[in-house]
């Protein structure tokens, strides 16, 4: 460990149409509060709306890419930078990312090799003192909202209901598949936005969110398994016969709705498919389908990231990185996650993080501070 100060780096993101950044002015301040020293990427917040002098007059060293990983024991970033890009840092340097190691796992054998701590923080245990460190609900939230503003964008027609001299026009029908974190700030915007919301879910629990949000629950009845719920208070895979039961109910209801926002998701499988291309093809068009799971396989047959397809005159859209394209707040949010989480493990004696067993045993996909500390130096 070097003396004095503990260094931070934060690089700017390299990844296709990453546009966030994992520190702001505002943690700045405070990561230095703590004790640390804080480099932070030329150009970094540029996409956030975060200039270098605000970094600067933050008493961040705004500097170069190699200057950022140069002798820095912590690293923070979205995406996790290639091990390439961290031969200048410390031994066993801590990078505290979203690392997905479900589909990453071979960027996190190279963290291994390398000697460097991989930090997950979509790995977070979701209990109640872990909610302020929760990316994955700050960005789920933002991107909920967002769903539903660029659906309603693309639609041909307005969500409230109007009454004009020149006529009524009816109040767009919303329909959120997946009543999750995004799933609440879905139905709560499309709500505010004056629509008539229905949605549903796999989790029974989510019956009485959704009627407190003002919505209608559509819900699969009298099947075995109706609970839903797995590990975590995560979805668990549903039985063949729910399945089916399931997609009758969606197609009978789906006909007669304008937007769809389908969130759905099962940690550590691809998003289950909800709505087939046949059910598309039922509803009116016009109508508009955004599918948050784009990203992870989609829940509707025939969506592509980042691409509005035309499926039987029915728009199905959906980013690869929707919080990204809020990036400002995304980043205010996820650099405070990271805050938070530095906080709590912040060790003043040892100048860097010592985490604890329930979420080092969870967050931590590489390493540990003292194997890395004997680690030989990254060549
Ligand atoms: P997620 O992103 O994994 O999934 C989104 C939603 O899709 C979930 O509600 C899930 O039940 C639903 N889903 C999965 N398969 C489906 C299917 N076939 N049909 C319809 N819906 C389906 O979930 P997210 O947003 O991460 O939240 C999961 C749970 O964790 C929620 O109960 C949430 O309130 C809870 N939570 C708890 C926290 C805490 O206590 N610290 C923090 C954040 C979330």
């Amino acid at each position: 460990m070097n003396a004095g100060a503990p260094r931070i780096g934060v690089p700017a993101e390299r990844a296709d149409g990453e546009r966030r950044v994992a520190a702001t002015p505002e943690t700045v301040r405070k990561l230095i509060a703590l004790g640390a020293r804080v480099a932070v990427e030329t150009g970094a917040g540029t996409h956030a709306a975060m200039g270098d002098s605000m970094f600067a007059d933050a008493g961040a060293d705004v500097c170069s890419r190699d200057a950022v990983f140069d002798g820095a024991e912590i690293v923070l970033a979205v995406n996790p930078p290639p091990v390439a890009d961290l031969n200048g840092a410390a031994p066993g340097c801590q990078v505290v990312a979203i690392f997905d190691p479900a589909r990453n796992s071979a960027l996190v054998s190279d963290y291994a090799a390398a000697g460097l701590v991989a930090l997950a923080m979509d790995q977070m245990p979701r209990i109640t003192r872990a909610q302020s460190m929760d990316v994955l609900s700050s960005q789920a939230n933002l991107a909920g909202y967002k769903a539903v503003i660029a659906a309603a964008d693309r639609f041909g027609r307005a969500l409230p209901m109007m009454m004009t001299a020149a006529g009524t026009i009816q109040a767009a029908r919303v329909f959120v598949m997946g009543v999750g974190v995004a799933g609440l700030q879905a139905i709560a915007t499309a709500r505010r936005l004056g629509a008539v919301v229905s949605a549903t879910d796999v989790r029974s629990a989510t019956r009485e969110q959704i009627l407190s949000l003002g919505a209608k629950p559509v819900f699969v009845e009298n099947v075995a398994g109706i609970e839903g719920e797995g590990a975590g208070g995560y979805a668990a895979e549903m039985s063949a016969e729910y399945q089916a039961a399931q997609a009758e109910l969606v197609s009978a209801h789906i006909t007669r709705q304008d937007i769809v926002i389908t969130t759905a998701l099962i940690p550590g499988r691809p998003a289950p498919r909800l709505v087939s291309d046949a059910q598309i093809a039922s509803m009116k068009p016009g109508s508009v389908i955004f599918d948050l799971a784009v990203a992870q396989g989609g829940n509707v047959e025939g969506s592509v990231p980042d691409e509005v397809v035309m499926r039987h005159g029915v728009a199905v859209m959906g980013y690869r990185n929707t919080a990204a394209q809020l990036a400002a707040d995304a980043s205010a949010l996820y650099a405070r996650n990271l805050f938070n989480f530095l906080a709590a493990f912040w060790d003043k004696e040892a100048g860097g993080l010592i985490l604890d067993d329930e979420i080092g045993g969870a967050v931590r996909l590489t390493g540990t501070r003292a194997e890395a500390e004997t680690a030989p130096a990254i060549s």
